[in-house]
């Protein structure tokens, strides 16, 4: 079950062109194109006619022309053209789906369209400001999307599972600080004092001692920001070396999620080696987290009914989002059942 009035991330913009791609969004099967005045268009990826996908058809103007018996479906969902003969059925028509494109992501709107607001696409201006540089990844991980969730919640794992790149043992010995504002979960920590993780040190050109921090804002259900970065002992934040990662986490199924990754850089902005290094280290991380979090969905399903996550004092951002997303879930659920009597 998923949450479906919410912002999800379908596509990078570069994957979205006048050639129909399909990409699956909490169950839902999509046919993804461009108009030809480079409009994106989210329609349901199944024809009225004989649910064949519209995703293995083609454009003929600005709609999508089945590639079974080639009825053709305009921006609207709406059936414009039946090839054997003039009539067009009334039923003849696909669900059309809310579209934004920003920064180079192409957002869908699940659930209810009159609900959908645009002004509930999160920031994501950094991938488009050339104070930032910006390297980007793609994965398909093989976990329900709420281990995902956790995994940017707690981020002591880093220390375990990212030895090489982003970890260094002193992470859990600091303490987080965890904020709510509505549907936004944010989970801090400061490492004063302490050195470079060594995937960035290179690329940052730093050496010794800096203050290092990460602050995880979850925008429930579909999106992280990870504020993140070092800056000189006791100063603030802003004047240091910065990372923003943002993460666009879009469940397919019940086992299958995608992972949309932005890592932008105020550091080495320019320099091409530092992009291809860090390129080639967070692709490894990523990895790292895709490979456990397959193993930690097969524990999850073998594990007992009854038996329960141990949480601990670090995961109190996990359990206060969590708590959220089954209050969305069941708000949802409350509000698509038929009234009572
Ligand atoms: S299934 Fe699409 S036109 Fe027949
Ligand atoms: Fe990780």
């Amino acid at each position: 079950m998923f949450v479906l009035n919410t912002w999800y991330v379908a596509a990078w913009s570069t994957e979205v062109t006048r050639k129909p791609v399909r990409r699956v969004v909490c169950k839902q099967p999509l046919v993804l194109y461009r108009t030809q005045d480079g409009a994106a268009v989210a329609l349901a990826d199944r024809c009225a006619h004989r649910a064949y996908p519209l995703s293995a058809g083609r454009t003929v103007g600005d709609s999508v022309e089945c590639g079974y018996h080639g009825f053709a479906y305009g921006p609207d969902g709406v059936c414009t053209r039946v090839p054997a003969q003039a009539a067009i059925p009334a039923r003849a028509r696909v669900r059309r789906y809310p579209v934004v494109e920003k920064d180079g992501w192409i957002w869908v709107w699940t659930g209810d369209e009159d609900l959908a607001d645009e002004s509930l696409v999160p920031d994501t201006h950094w991938m488009n400001d050339p104070a930032w540089a910006t390297v980007t990844h793609t994965m398909l991980f093989e976990c329900r999307h709420d281990l995902i969730h956790d995994n940017l919640l707690d981020l002591t794992h880093e220390t375990f599972l990212h030895k090489t790149t982003v970890g260094d043992d002193y992470i859990p010995e600091y303490g987080i600080t965890v904020e709510v504002d509505g549907n936004v979960v944010t989970v801090d920590r400061l490492m004063p004092g302490v050195e470079a993780p060594p995937l960035y040190a290179r690329t940052m050109g730093t050496e010794g001692l800096y203050d290092r921090f990460h602050a995880t804002e979850f925008h429930i259900p579909s999106y992280h920001v990870l504020h993140s970065g070092i800056t000189a002992q006791g100063r603030p934040r802003e004047e240091g070396h910065l990372i923003k990662v943002l993460n666009g986490i879009t469940p397919v199924d019940e086992r299958t999620t995608w992972y949309y990754y932005a890592f932008s850089r105020n550091f080495a902005v320019d320099a091409e080696w530092a992009t291809k290094e860090l390129e080639t280290g967070l692709e490894t991380v990523l990895r790292e987290d895709a490979d456990a979090l397959r193993e930690q969905e097969i524990g999850m399903r073998e594990r007992p009914d009854g038996e329960h996550d141990v949480l601990i004092g670090q995961d109190a951002g996990v359990a206060r989002a969590r708590r959220i997303l089954n209050q969305l879930l069941a708000a949802e659920q409350a509000a698509a059942r038929p009234a009572q009597g």
